[in-house]
């Protein structure tokens, strides 16, 4: 737990330490947990300005999108769930990015028919149309109390006058340097002195705070017309892409219905198509549901969780996609009775080959986006997962505008069942088409039983998915926010046929059980095949709301020295 800053008049009550107050009905605190500290006080500050969970979310949303430039901004997109505590409704913002008119599958293929990674992943080509100004906009005029122009504040405000570089970043833009260099704009924005940013330098952004600036002045028109669009269209035209200023300014926000399903006394709600994840989730809990993991062994348990991470993954690569473009059979799949066919397949002592459910093989590669969670006093809730895709998203920054574009096209199926960066692949259901959404597994998601609430969500690519699974077992079991966020972490995607993991995220015996059930395991420290798994995997933010106690508290990833989870007590609501 990180405390950083003391707010005037309020007591900050980092993380665990939330103080007890008396009435269920309300929290009478609100609870930020974010991936940079600036944005978690971003949000406190918005929230101390009257503002509610929703303005919080732009403030946060905004500032992640100065502070890490490597995970998400302004020239990406993101999903945002919303809890009205009011209404008692929840909404899902889907914020992603569109595909641009002239991004035919044709022309991500080289010379030989194969998939040009160059094209998919880096400069104008990888780039959507983006989608995470539209949401800023539509969470302020539909849901927040406060003017956009303020809690876009800190945002501009920290853009204008900069931020200590941090590790993470100085290190992830030397990971993708000669690709950031590539670009005048983006040379612009990071190479002011002529050097790489370094770790505690300040890196200010005064093109990105004018951009948010006509952001907060003129709504959606100010990003998606006018002088950005103009640049925005112009710097990508010079790098050789080709977007039209039609299909910017036509960009939209969509509003859909979360999936919401029961998994052991809780009521789980999450993130629909064109995210995967909330899918899945319901298809990989409700395979779980009858077994009692609790009393299992972790080899066991285990070895049952990445039977349904197989299974669920397999799925996905076959029927998800842009609900608005194909017909995605959401019913059938999030049912209890195709999770229950799905289970009768599942062995109780060994591992299903998954070519017996055939594909190809790719490591996973370097990774980021971000995400946030809120709950006010109120008990409004946001879970915010939002991304420009790989680290640095396609690298270029149209001159004169500070917005780092994506390169979420790689998330499409570009080459049918060819996998992309996170090894996951797709088909027909997937394949990019003008206007249309490509499929993404970010999953924000609420959990609520009788007694407790919980917000989460992760970066992490086709990894979120079963982070945000593991996330929910443990609070279904009852662990703490911050146990939450510290747990280790495994993983399976059907394909490749592996089972990942962190660096001693199993016990040796553990390992060992699940070898002789036939799983064929890729750890840091062990992967036969040469495959092997990263570290420390995501960046988990997530707040939770212990109704009987009334007490709020956050967990925020110990993988992430600069993350922030900060719990305030709204002192004029507590009783002595
Ligand atoms: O939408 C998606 O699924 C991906 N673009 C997310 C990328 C991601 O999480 C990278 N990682 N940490």
């Amino acid at each position: 737990m990180k405390t950083r800053h003391l707010l005037l008049g309020l007591l900050l009550l980092p993380g665990l330490l939330a103080a007890k107050v008396t009435s269920s009905s309300r929290p009478h605190q609100y609870a930020v947990a974010s991936a940079h500290y600036l944005a978690t006080d971003a949000g406190l500050e918005i929230l101390t300005r009257g503002g509610n969970a929703f303005d919080a979310a732009v403030a946060v949303s905004a500032t992640l999108s100065v502070v890490e430039p490597i995970s998400s901004g302004l020239g990406g997109g993101g999903f945002f769930l919303l809890h009205e505590a009011k209404s008692g409704h929840d909404r899902f913002i889907d914020a992603r990015e569109t595909a641009p008119a002239s991004a035919t599958p044709d022309k991500y293929l080289d010379a030989t028919g194969a998939l040009n990674r160059d094209r998919a992943t880096n400069g104008p080509w990888s780039a959507g149309i983006p989608g995470l100004p539209a949401g800023l906009v539509h969470l302020a005029d539909h849901y927040g109390r406060l003017p956009l122009a303020v809690s876009l504040d800190p945002a501009i405000r920290i853009a204008r006058d900069g931020f200590p570089v941090y590790a993470r970043l100085a290190n992830g833009y030397m990971a993708r340097r000669e690709v950031m260099e590539r670009y005048s704009g983006t040379r612009g924005v990071f190479l002011v002195d002529g050097t790489p940013p370094a770790e505690g330098e300040v890196l200010r952004q005064p093109d990105l705070a004018r951009t948010l600036t006509l952001l907060a002045e003129k709504g959606h028109d100010g990003f998606y017309k006018g002088e950005v669009a103009a640049k925005l269209l112009a710097g990508v035209k010079a790098e050789g892409g080709e977007w039209s200023a039609q299909e910017l300014s036509a960009y939209r926000i969509r509003e859909r219905r979360p999936i919401r399903f029961e998994y052991d006394g809780w009521q789980i709600v999450t993130a629909p198509p064109p995210s995967s994840g909330g899918i899945a989730l319901a298809q990989m809990l409700q395979m779980l549901e009858p077994w009692d993991l609790k009393a299992l062994t972790q080899a066991q348990r285990t070895h049952l969780v990445t039977e349904a991470m197989r299974r669920a993954f397999r799925d996905r690569t076959f029927y998800l996609g842009d609900p608005d473009f194909v017909k995605v059979p959401q019913r059938t799949l999030v049912s209890p009775e195709y999770a229950a066919g799905l289970r009768a397949t599942i062995h109780p002592g060994k591992a299903t080959p998954s070519d017996m459910l055939s594909g190809s093989q790719t490591p996973l590669e370097d990774e980021d986006t971000t995400h946030f969670s809120i709950i006010d006093a109120e008990g409004n809730r946001v879970a915010g997962t939002q991304t420009v895709n790989l680290l640095f998203g396609s690298g270029l920054i149209p001159p004169g505008t500070g917005v780092l574009l994506n390169n979420e096209m790689d998330d499409f199926a570009l080459k049918s069942g060819t996998p992309n960066a996170f090894g996951v692949m797709g088909y027909e259901a997937n394949a990019p088409q003008p206007g249309k959404r490509m499929l993404s597994s970010m999953t924000p998601t609420f959990m609520e039983s009788k007694d407790r609430v919980a917000v989460l969500g992760t970066p992490g690519g086709s990894r979120i998915i079963t982070m945000v699974l593991l996330g929910a077992l443990a609070y279904a079991d009852g662990l703490d926010a911050q146990s939450v966020a510290a747990l280790p972490r495994y993983h399976h995607q059907w394909m490749p046929d592996a089972l990942s993991t962190e660096r001693n995220a199993l016990p040796a015996d553990v390992a060992a059980a699940l070898r002789a059930m036939g799983h064929t395991l890729n750890t840091p420290e062990d992967a036969p095949d040469g495959r092997r798994s990263s570290d420390a995997w995501g960046n988990l933010q997530t707040v939770s709301w212990d109704k009987s106690g009334n007490l709020l508290s956050t967990g925020s990833d110990p993988r992430n020295p600069v993350g922030s989870g900060k719990v305030i007590e709204v002192k004029s609501k507590v009783k002595p």
